[in-house]
């Protein structure tokens, strides 16, 4: 069996300012075997890395009153909202800002870099994984994300172009490249699949329905897509699905047949998102402190790896690397899938 991916989401953002290259390279250097940017567009068409266009809520842009008149309110798959837009800034401009943490209540710590880091092209990402594996002496992958992309093709600014041009510029659009594609959304992944060579994940959230599927009147939901028949779609245009993590053992610990129909599809099953946290853990692993302090994240972890998930995005991806060496460690092989799901987690609580 081939050991679980660590992923690196937004980098390391359990410990830095999410989507900065000292995220990606903490992460890296922490052991995750690919970084995970999310990839939205500036005015000019460069692909940055943010999780949303809107960047008032982890840039400084808010406090730039160069800026101030471009604060905006637009709807963005169907949700208003209100602030600044990566797509009204020229690369140039994007460069004059400064990250900053998302969630300061949760992660004080990471305040502390605030101001310290811009935010990086995918080229910047994809360089800095060619030096970190040159570095490191092992391959560094990349795992980018076409963020609300038919939003961004509305604009004029489709990410998928920019996103070949990047790949095939870097050596990296081939099959065997350290290279995996992401989208929340169908249709372009399903473009893609003619286009690129590299595997492809389609994402699934736990609730509602990919947002080009709403905005061409298909009633699929999310969950449809997992259906048997569902898997078998995905299954002739992507390697692998990313399900939310509560769609393979939900927060009562209740655990579905994802995985195991995923790989009967011929999917690999990479889950999101995992953080040390006590505030983003089952119940029974939290710690005695409080909701922002660390709880037995590697627990967590380890009953996921032991339904066979082969890879999980973590915000800490040293919790990760832990919990795929406690797992190689344990006596036991991992559980066949052919155990009930359902006693693997009882036996592992
Ligand atoms: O892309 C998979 C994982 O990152 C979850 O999505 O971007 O909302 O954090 P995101
Ligand atoms: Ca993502």
């Amino acid at each position: 069996m081939r050991s679980p991916l660590i992923i690196g989401h937004r980098g390391a953002a359990g410990y830095r300012p999410e989507h900065t290259l000292a995220s990606y390279e903490l992460a890296a250097r922490l052991g995750a075997d690919f970084l995970e940017p999310d990839l939205v567009s500036t005015a000019d068409g460069v692909l940055v890395a943010r999780h949303e266009p809107e960047i008032g809520t982890t840039t400084d842009v808010a406090h730039r009153p160069e800026f101030a008149a471009r604060r905006v309110t637009k709807v963005v798959d169907g949700v208003r909202t209100h602030g600044w837009f990566v797509e009204d800034f020229t690369l140039e401009e994007l460069r004059t800002l400064r990250a900053v943490e998302r969630i300061p209540e949760v992660r004080r710590a990471n305040t502390g870099y605030d101001g310290h880091f811009g935010v990086p092209t995918f080229e910047e990402i994809l360089a800095l994984a060619a030096r970190l594996s040159d570095e490191l002496g092992r391959v560094v992958g990349v795992y980018p994300e076409t963020k609300h992309p038919s939003y961004f093709a509305a604009l004029g600014l489709a990410l998928e172009p920019p996103l070949q041009a990047a790949l095939r510029a870097a050596g990296l659009d081939r099959p065997d490249a350290p290279v995996f594609v992401q989208s929340f959304e169908v249709a372009n992944l399903r473009a893609l699949a003619g286009r690129l060579s590299v595997p492809l994940v389609q994402l699934v959230e736990a609730d509602g329905a990919p947002a080009d599927l709403v905005a061409a009147g298909d009633p699929r939901s999310y969950r449809d897509l997992l259906t048997p028949a569902g898997l078998a779609e995905i299954a002739g245009y992507a390697a692998a699905i990313g399900p939310d993590k509560d769609l393979v053992i939900d927060p009562d610990g209740v655990v579905s047949g994802l995985v195991a129909d995923a790989h009967a599809a011929g999917l690999a099953v990479h889950a999101y998102t995992f953080r040390d946290e006590n505030r983003f853990l089952p119940a029974d692993l939290r710690s005695v402190g409080g909701p922002n302090d660390p709880g037995d994240a590697v627990a967590e972890l380890t009953r996921f790896l032991r339904l066979g998930v082969d890879g999980v995005f973590c915000d800490h991806p040293d919790t990760g690397v832990a919990a795929r060496a406690a797992l190689a460690a344990l006596p036991v092989p991992v559980v066949p899938e052919s155990r009930s799901p359902a006693q693997t987690i009882r036996s592992s609580r």
